[in-house]
């Protein structure tokens, strides 16, 4: 099959290309530093011409409110060109419990992008992952201050970026879901354990915190993010971090 991946040099992306390539499949890496932009619409149009399927795999460049537009803005109009194309099958990768936190603008920005994507007429697969392994270390950054990283007890189920890769790839060789399929990794953590294990492995000798209100996950309610019933993935944190 031919398949535009539209974020294809992205951290998910390029992984998605690779798997589908070894696959035998013919998947060509779209993104703005390609000259196609999902925002302006450049280079959409000829991006998904002759496309089998199209996985979109672009995210935005900030967390607050501007990724709304973001989501809004892409999805539109990569729904437009797939539409005039004939596309027979767009893919996002979304996060597991995204309509569950209202708080944040990321996470309606991403229930958001879900939402258009199903109402419109192409056939759709949603993949929802949980935080991304490598998002780990930018989590930790956000509330450090000297010796102290502040951490919510949050629970998270953390997968790694080529366990998630693998799954949107198979998604995307595959029929239309028209509808949603969660990933997770194999364990769950609270946040602060998490940063504790992180910290520990790296010899790092700052002190995590609990703390109920310290960064972004503080908005959380729950075990929101976490999924036990989920396609489980095969990659352990602490392998991952060796
Ligand atoms: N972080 C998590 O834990 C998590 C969990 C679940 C789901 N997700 C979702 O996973 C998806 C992929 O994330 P990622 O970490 O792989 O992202 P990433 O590494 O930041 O890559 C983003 C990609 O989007 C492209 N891009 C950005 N703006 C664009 C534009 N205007 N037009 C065209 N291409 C544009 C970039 O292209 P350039 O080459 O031009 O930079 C790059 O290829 C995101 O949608 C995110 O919401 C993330």
């Amino acid at each position: 099959m031919k398949i535009a991946v539209i974020g294809g040099t992205g951290l998910i992306g390029s992984q998605v290309v690779n798997n589908l390539t070894v696959a035998g499949h013919e998947a060509v890496p779209h993104s703005k530093s390609t000259g196609v932009d999902v925002i302006s619409g450049q280079g959409l149009d000829e991006a998904v011409a002759g496309a089998d399927v199209v996985v979109n795999l672009t995210n935005s460049p900030t967390f607050d409110d501007a990724s709304l537009a973001f989501f809004q803005t892409s999805m539109d109009n990569l729904l437009a060109a797939a539409g005039k194309a004939g596309v027979g099958h767009v893919v996002i990768l979304s996060i597991v419990g995204t309509d569950q936190v209202p708080e944040l603008d990321y996470y309606r920005a991403k229930a958001l992008q879900e939402n258009l994507l199903a109402a419109g007429l192409t056939p759709y697969s949603i993949v929802r992952a949980t935080q991304f392994m490598e998002f780990v270390d930018a989590v930790l950054s956000w509330t450090a201050d000297g010796n102290i990283v502040r951490l919510p007890a949050t629970p998270i189920q953390p997968i790694a970026a080529t366990d998630v890769a693998a799954a949107v790839a198979e998604v995307a060789a595959g029929a239309p879901l028209n509808g949603i399929r969660n990933i997770a990794g194999p364990e769950i953590f609270t946040l602060d354990e998490l940063g504790r294990i992180t910290l520990s492995h790296k010899g790092d000798h700052r002190t995590v915190v609990t703390d109920p209100t310290a960064g972004m996950f503080a908005a959380v309610k729950g075990d929101v993010l976490t999924d036990k019933d989920a396609h489980l993935a095969a990659t352990r944190y602490t392998d991952w971090l060796s």
